[in-house]
């Protein structure tokens, strides 16, 4: 079991698939069950204010993951969970207590033979506090920005750098200062810098911390 936690863009969904499909792991993006949560909540009329009704989306959540496509209800969503209006939505659920609650098992249960690999904000401290090895990856609000825009750019959607900074930098406090399962490393965690990395040497680095923790 490995956890990879960090902020928002600082390159764990990118790093967590390399280091899974080296090792021939299965594959957790949390963050994605967050914004699943988000968008049905949306598509169900139901306010962002609304705790209990946010628990109840979350607790009767239909989604499926297959072969790189997310499905909710039997609807494909793999880009609708990645807009901006989603990613913002899904920090603002993510702090609702009864929602990380009723998402736990669900997480929990990817944990299958040979292995796991998951990311996100709270794998080493909360989901998966027996890890074998924690990482926790940073990048500068700016190198992540950077990294953002580029995505966006490669997909064709329209985006400007200021704005995707300010959104992070709200994201990250949001994250940080929530009074459950808050953003940061877990003790025990490894930190990594990936500012001026490439995914493909945090994804080694990781490998050789992997292959340390097992020896
Ligand atoms: O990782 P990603 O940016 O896709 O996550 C979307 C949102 O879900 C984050 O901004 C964060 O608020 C939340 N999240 C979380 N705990 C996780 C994964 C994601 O709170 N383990």
């Amino acid at each position: 079991m490995i956890a990879i936690d960090g902020p928002s863009a600082s390159g764990k969904g990118t790093v967590a698939q390399l280091v899974a499909r080296a090792l021939g792991f299965h594959y957790l993006d949390s963050g994605a069950l967050y914004r699943l949560v988000a968008l049905a909540a949306a598509r169900q009329g139901v306010d962002l204010d609304d705790a209990d009704a946010l628990a109840a989306v979350a607790a009767g959540l239909s989604a499926r993951f297959e072969a790189g496509e997310v499905w909710l209800n039997g609807a494909q969503v793999t880009a609708a969970i990645r807009t901006e209006a989603t990613s913002v939505a899904s920090s603002r659920v993510a702090a609702v207590p009864g929602v990380r609650a009723a998402l736990l098992d669900r997480q929990r249960a990817f944990r299958q033979p040979p292995g796991l690999v998951a990311e996100g904000r709270d794998m080493g401290s909360v989901v998966f506090p027996d890890a074998r090895l924690k990482v926790f990856l940073t990048a500068t609000p700016e190198a992540r920005a950077e990294r953002r825009y580029k995505q966006l750019n490669d997909k064709g959607i329209a985006a400007n750098i200021r704005t995707l900074l300010l959104d992070l930098r709200a994201r990250d406090a949001r994250d940080e200062a929530r009074a459950v399962a808050p953003l940061r490393a877990a003790p025990g965690a490894r930190r990594l810098d990936t500012t001026d990395m490439t995914a493909m040497e945090a994804a080694q680095t990781v490998l050789s911390w992997m292959r340390e923790a097992s020896d």
